[in-house]
Protein backbone atom coordinates (compact mmCIF):
# COMPACT_ATOMS: atom_id res chain seq x y z
CA UNK A 1 0.00 0.00 0.00
CA UNK A 2 1.79 3.56 -1.28
CA UNK A 3 -0.92 5.73 -1.10
CA UNK A 4 -4.43 5.76 0.71
CA UNK A 5 -7.98 7.76 1.51
CA UNK A 6 -9.27 8.84 4.42
CA UNK A 7 -12.61 9.06 4.66
CA UNK A 8 -13.18 12.49 6.29
CA UNK A 9 -12.93 16.06 6.01
CA UNK A 10 -12.28 16.68 9.40
CA UNK A 11 -8.63 18.22 10.04
CA UNK A 12 -7.90 16.60 13.17
CA UNK A 13 -8.77 13.11 12.69
CA UNK A 14 -6.86 13.77 8.85
CA UNK A 15 -3.68 14.81 10.83
CA UNK A 16 -3.89 11.73 12.96
CA UNK A 17 -4.30 9.35 10.43
CA UNK A 18 -1.72 11.47 8.14
CA UNK A 19 1.17 10.96 11.17
CA UNK A 20 0.47 7.21 11.19
CA UNK A 21 0.49 5.89 8.33
CA UNK A 22 3.05 8.79 6.51
CA UNK A 23 5.57 7.02 9.52
CA UNK A 24 5.21 3.60 6.98
CA UNK A 25 5.49 5.57 3.85
CA UNK A 26 2.02 5.74 2.65
CA UNK A 27 1.19 8.95 1.55
CA UNK A 28 -2.26 9.97 2.84
CA UNK A 29 -5.04 11.76 1.05
CA UNK A 30 -8.52 13.16 2.51
CA UNK A 31 -11.79 14.29 1.06
CA UNK A 32 -10.37 17.74 1.50
CA UNK A 33 -8.53 16.47 -1.74
CA UNK A 34 -10.98 15.09 -3.21
CA UNK A 35 -14.15 16.72 -5.03
CA UNK A 36 -16.23 13.61 -4.14
CA UNK A 37 -19.68 14.35 -3.53
CA UNK A 38 -20.82 10.73 -2.58
CA UNK A 39 -23.22 10.34 0.08
CA UNK A 40 -22.75 7.40 2.63
CA UNK A 41 -25.83 6.75 4.41
CA UNK A 42 -24.55 5.37 7.85
CA UNK A 43 -27.18 2.45 8.15
CA UNK A 44 -24.90 0.09 10.39
CA UNK A 45 -26.11 -0.85 13.96
CA UNK A 46 -22.61 -1.08 15.07
CA UNK A 47 -19.93 1.41 14.66
CA UNK A 48 -17.80 -1.16 13.27
CA UNK A 49 -20.33 -1.72 10.33
CA UNK A 50 -20.69 1.97 10.03
CA UNK A 51 -16.81 2.49 9.54
CA UNK A 52 -16.95 -0.09 6.83
CA UNK A 53 -19.75 0.97 5.08
CA UNK A 54 -18.25 3.95 4.47
CA UNK A 55 -14.85 2.44 3.60
CA UNK A 56 -16.18 0.25 1.31
CA UNK A 57 -17.88 2.49 -0.62
CA UNK A 58 -15.07 5.66 -0.92
CA UNK A 59 -13.09 2.68 -2.26
CA UNK A 60 -15.27 1.25 -4.43
CA UNK A 61 -15.92 4.93 -6.16
CA UNK A 62 -12.22 5.58 -5.82
CA UNK A 63 -10.28 2.26 -6.46
CA UNK A 64 -7.94 3.48 -3.80
CA UNK A 65 -7.62 1.63 -0.03
CA UNK A 66 -9.61 3.50 1.91
CA UNK A 67 -9.33 4.03 5.62
CA UNK A 68 -12.92 5.56 7.51
CA UNK A 69 -13.79 5.55 11.40
CA UNK A 70 -17.05 5.74 13.01
CA UNK A 71 -17.10 6.86 16.30
CA UNK A 72 -19.89 7.97 19.52
CA UNK A 73 -20.49 7.98 23.44
CA UNK A 74 -21.71 4.68 25.19
CA UNK A 75 -23.75 5.82 28.27
CA UNK A 76 -23.72 2.59 30.66
CA UNK A 77 -27.14 4.37 32.92
CA UNK A 78 -28.75 4.52 29.63
CA UNK A 79 -28.33 1.02 27.93
CA UNK A 80 -25.17 2.29 25.62
CA UNK A 81 -27.18 5.19 24.36
CA UNK A 82 -26.11 7.50 22.07
CA UNK A 83 -23.96 5.25 20.61
CA UNK A 84 -23.74 5.23 16.74
CA UNK A 85 -26.81 7.95 17.18
CA UNK A 86 -24.68 10.45 18.92
CA UNK A 87 -24.37 13.06 16.38
CA UNK A 88 -27.78 13.02 15.91
CA UNK A 89 -28.98 12.31 19.32
CA UNK A 90 -30.86 15.30 19.92
CA UNK A 91 -31.86 15.98 16.18
CA UNK A 92 -30.50 16.14 12.40
CA UNK A 93 -28.90 19.35 12.80
CA UNK A 94 -26.36 17.33 14.57
CA UNK A 95 -25.71 20.18 17.40
CA UNK A 96 -23.32 19.36 19.95
CA UNK A 97 -25.31 22.40 22.32
CA UNK A 98 -28.24 20.41 22.15
CA UNK A 99 -26.90 16.92 22.22
CA UNK A 100 -24.83 17.34 25.54
CA UNK A 101 -28.57 18.91 27.32
CA UNK A 102 -30.35 16.05 26.12
CA UNK A 103 -27.99 13.95 27.72
CA UNK A 104 -27.75 15.55 31.14
CA UNK A 105 -31.28 15.40 31.60
CA UNK A 106 -31.24 11.58 30.07
CA UNK A 107 -29.38 11.31 33.21
CA UNK A 108 -31.27 13.48 35.89
CA UNK A 109 -31.39 11.58 39.05
CA UNK A 110 -28.57 9.38 38.19
CA UNK A 111 -25.90 9.50 40.96
CA UNK A 112 -22.36 10.20 40.07
CA UNK A 113 -20.88 6.21 40.17
CA UNK A 114 -23.64 5.48 37.97
CA UNK A 115 -22.34 7.80 35.34
CA UNK A 116 -19.74 5.52 33.82
CA UNK A 117 -19.64 6.09 30.11
CA UNK A 118 -17.25 5.56 26.55
CA UNK A 119 -15.96 7.11 23.89
CA UNK A 120 -16.03 4.20 21.35
CA UNK A 121 -13.89 4.77 17.63
CA UNK A 122 -14.23 2.15 15.00
CA UNK A 123 -11.61 2.46 12.33
CA UNK A 124 -11.94 0.30 9.06
CA UNK A 125 -9.66 -0.13 6.13
CA UNK A 126 -10.86 -1.03 2.95
CA UNK A 127 -8.70 -2.07 0.18
CA UNK A 128 -9.23 -3.25 -3.38
CA UNK A 129 -9.66 -7.17 -3.60
CA UNK A 130 -9.10 -7.74 0.23
CA UNK A 131 -10.93 -8.65 3.16
CA UNK A 132 -11.62 -5.00 5.32
CA UNK A 133 -9.91 -4.74 8.20
CA UNK A 134 -11.61 -3.56 11.62
CA UNK A 135 -10.66 -2.37 14.91
CA UNK A 136 -11.86 -1.00 17.94
CA UNK A 137 -10.92 1.47 20.46
CA UNK A 138 -12.51 2.62 23.63
CA UNK A 139 -11.86 5.81 26.10
CA UNK A 140 -13.22 4.84 29.84
CA UNK A 141 -14.63 7.63 31.38
CA UNK A 142 -18.00 9.32 32.89
CA UNK A 143 -20.66 11.89 32.38
CA UNK A 144 -20.12 15.09 34.76
CA UNK A 145 -22.66 17.26 35.81
CA UNK A 146 -22.49 19.89 33.74
CA UNK A 147 -20.41 21.19 30.77
CA UNK A 148 -16.65 22.13 31.10
CA UNK A 149 -13.87 23.32 28.60
CA UNK A 150 -13.83 24.54 25.54
CA UNK A 151 -11.66 22.29 23.54
CA UNK A 152 -12.32 19.65 21.14
CA UNK A 153 -15.77 18.85 20.18
CA UNK A 154 -19.07 17.09 20.33
CA UNK A 155 -19.42 15.69 24.16
CA UNK A 156 -15.83 16.73 25.26
CA UNK A 157 -16.99 19.15 27.71
CA UNK A 158 -19.16 16.22 29.75
CA UNK A 159 -16.98 13.45 29.40
CA UNK A 160 -14.25 12.96 32.85
CA UNK A 161 -11.66 10.33 30.89
CA UNK A 162 -10.71 7.73 33.62
CA UNK A 163 -8.18 8.66 36.15
CA UNK A 164 -8.29 12.45 35.39
CA UNK A 165 -10.22 15.19 37.35
CA UNK A 166 -10.99 17.31 34.33
CA UNK A 167 -13.31 16.70 31.65
CA UNK A 168 -11.86 16.11 28.08
CA UNK A 169 -12.12 19.40 26.78
CA UNK A 170 -9.96 20.43 29.78
CA UNK A 171 -7.12 18.51 28.18
CA UNK A 172 -5.62 19.90 25.31
CA UNK A 173 -5.47 18.69 22.09
CA UNK A 174 -1.96 16.44 22.58
CA UNK A 175 -3.42 15.49 25.72
CA UNK A 176 -6.57 14.06 24.68
CA UNK A 177 -4.28 12.66 21.66
CA UNK A 178 -2.49 10.42 23.68
CA UNK A 179 -6.05 8.82 25.09
CA UNK A 180 -8.44 8.88 22.74
CA UNK A 181 -10.27 6.20 21.58
CA UNK A 182 -8.91 7.16 18.28
CA UNK A 183 -5.70 6.97 19.00
CA UNK A 184 -6.30 3.30 20.59
CA UNK A 185 -7.99 2.13 17.55
CA UNK A 186 -5.14 3.58 15.31
CA UNK A 187 -2.56 1.89 17.52
CA UNK A 188 -3.99 -1.46 16.90
CA UNK A 189 -3.74 -0.60 13.21
CA UNK A 190 -0.54 0.49 13.21
CA UNK A 191 0.03 -3.04 14.85
CA UNK A 192 -1.79 -4.66 11.90
CA UNK A 193 0.12 -2.62 9.29
CA UNK A 194 3.22 -3.79 10.37
CA UNK A 195 2.73 -7.16 9.76
CA UNK A 196 1.94 -6.25 5.90
CA UNK A 197 3.64 -6.51 3.03
P1 LIG B 1 -18.17 10.80 13.98
O1 LIG B 1 -17.77 9.37 14.07
O2 LIG B 1 -16.98 11.69 13.75
O3 LIG B 1 -19.29 11.05 13.04
O4 LIG B 1 -18.67 11.21 15.42
C1 LIG B 1 -19.96 10.91 15.88
C2 LIG B 1 -20.31 11.75 17.08
O5 LIG B 1 -19.78 11.11 18.25
C3 LIG B 1 -19.74 13.15 17.10
O6 LIG B 1 -20.58 14.06 16.42
C4 LIG B 1 -19.70 13.43 18.59
O7 LIG B 1 -20.98 13.81 19.03
C5 LIG B 1 -19.36 12.07 19.17
N1 LIG B 1 -17.89 11.93 19.33
C6 LIG B 1 -17.08 11.10 18.63
N2 LIG B 1 -15.79 11.25 19.02
C7 LIG B 1 -15.81 12.20 19.97
C8 LIG B 1 -14.78 12.82 20.73
O8 LIG B 1 -13.58 12.55 20.61
N3 LIG B 1 -15.19 13.76 21.60
C9 LIG B 1 -16.49 14.13 21.75
N4 LIG B 1 -17.47 13.60 21.07
C10 LIG B 1 -17.14 12.64 20.16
Amino acid sequence: MKELLVATKNQGKVKEFREMFSSYGISVKSLLDFDSSIDIEETGETFEENAAIKAEAMMKELSLPVVADDSGLEVDALNGQPGVYSARYAGIEKDDEKNMQKLLKELEGTDGPERTARFVCAVAVARPGKETFIERGTCEGKIAEAPKGTQGFGYDPLFIPEGSTRTMAEHTSEEKNTISHRHHAIKKIEQWLKTQS
